[in-house]
């Protein structure tokens, strides 16, 4: 039996986080003031092994979970990942993927198609490097990203996808010429409205690019038309060129919510599981795996939280939603 929730939305899409560490400090994510020297990141023993998180994704799998998606932090700086992705990669039938900044994949990507990886994502800001390194304040370099993505395009993880966060008054000049460049190239850019995630990033709506200002300066340039959702419930909608040279996606969370359709539970890395990407806290599954409870009793655990999930944030975002105690994305992955 399929697992609903208060909204009659069942369980498909797994969001693994593997960690809470990152080598980027991206200004909407992880800023410095906040993520600096002084940080506490998780201990090892509290995040959760390779064989838990593989227990756990073969409980979720018996759910209806059909896609999992590895997430961070960044998830390439926990080592031996491919090790992981192997283990998964031996449940059937499922869409197995990654979310990365790119800064480590030319040298794992290889590792990672032979271990059973299908496809990846690749965040990409802007192509001007300026920019870009005014944006994940490491001064990490864009060529850099564009061999990883060109890496895992080599090894077949393809078709890429790129998302670019975009933020008002910091990339938005970058709009055009990624739309250009990536067009070029094949890989599909999906626009991501800037969004109130965690507490640490001082958002405010004067700093979403609405997605209908996004597509309507491509559209003077690049004519688009609408596509048909992949699948129900997909998160970014689908754009094409009228000349077929391609297509383009945009999530805009903020001005056209998703959530009706929304699918997706995200495990943090020390074993959390959330329900939305804006909620306060998890329910803890460690404490299960490591007190010794069965399969069986795991499962149980999840088809209740499910049962009880009525999460749809960004339906009532408003200006007093903003200031809510919220888990931070470098937790849960995105
Ligand atoms: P594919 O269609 O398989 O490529 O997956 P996807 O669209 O889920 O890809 P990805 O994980 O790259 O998601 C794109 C971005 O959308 C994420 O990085 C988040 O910023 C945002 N996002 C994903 N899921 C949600 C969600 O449930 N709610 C909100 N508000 N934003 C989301
Ligand atoms: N708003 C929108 N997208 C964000 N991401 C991280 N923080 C935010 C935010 N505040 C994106 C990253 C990456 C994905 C995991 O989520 O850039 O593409
Ligand atoms: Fe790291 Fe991704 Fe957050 Fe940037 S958005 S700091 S790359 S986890
Ligand atoms: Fe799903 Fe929460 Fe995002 Fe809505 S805000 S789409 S419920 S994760």
């Amino acid at each position: 039996m399929t697992l609903t929730d208060t909204l009659n939305r069942p369980l498909r899409d797994l969001r693994i986080s593997v960690t809470d560490r990152c080598n980027f400090r991206c200004v909407y994510c992880m800023p410095k003031e906040i993520f600096g020297p002084d940080y506490q990141f998780l201990p090892r023993a509290e995040i959760l092994t390779f064989e838990e998180i593989t227990r756990l994704a073969r409980i979720f799998a018996g759910h209806g979970v059909q896609k999992i998606r590895l997430t961070g932090g960044e998830p390439l700086v926990r080592r031996d990942l491919h090790l992981l992705v192997a283990m998964l990669a031996q449940l059937p039938d499922l869409d197995l993927t990654l979310t990365t900044n790119g800064s480590l994949l030319a040298r794992q990507a290889r590792a990672l198609k032979d271990a059973g990886l299908k496809r990846v994502t690749v965040s990409l800001d802007s192509l001007d490097n300026k920019i870009f390194k005014a944006m994940n304040d490491v001064d990490f370099p864009v060529e850099k990203v564009l061999e990883g993505m060109e890496a895992a395009a080599q090894v077949g993880l393809g078709p890429i996808k790129v998302n670019m966060v975009v933020k008002r008054g910091m990339n938005e000049s970058s709009i055009l010429p990624m739309a250009r460049f990536f067009r070029e190239k094949g890989y599909i850019l999906r626009f991501i409205e800037y969004m109130d995630v965690g507490h640490t990033n001082g958002w405010r709506m004067d700093d979403v690019v609405p997605a209908a200002e996004i597509i309507k300066m491509i559209n003077v340039e690049m004519p688009l038309e609408p596509l048909d959702p992949n699948y129900r419930g997909e998160v970014a909608s689908r754009w094409k060129y009228k000349d077929g040279s391609g297509e383009i996606g945009i999530v805009a969370s903020v001005t056209q919510p998703f959530c009706r359709d929304c699918n997706r539970a995200r495990l943090s890395a020390e074993g959390e599981l959330y329900t939305c990407l804006f909620a306060v806290s998890g329910q803890d599954l460690r404490g299960l795996i490591r007190g010794g409870a069965s399969d069986k009793e795991i499962s149980q655990t999840i088809e209740r939280i499910w049962n009880r999930r009525a999460d749809r944030y960004s339906e009532i975002r408003s200006e007093n939603t903003v200031s809510l105690p919220k888990v931070e994305m470098s937790h849960i992955g995105g």
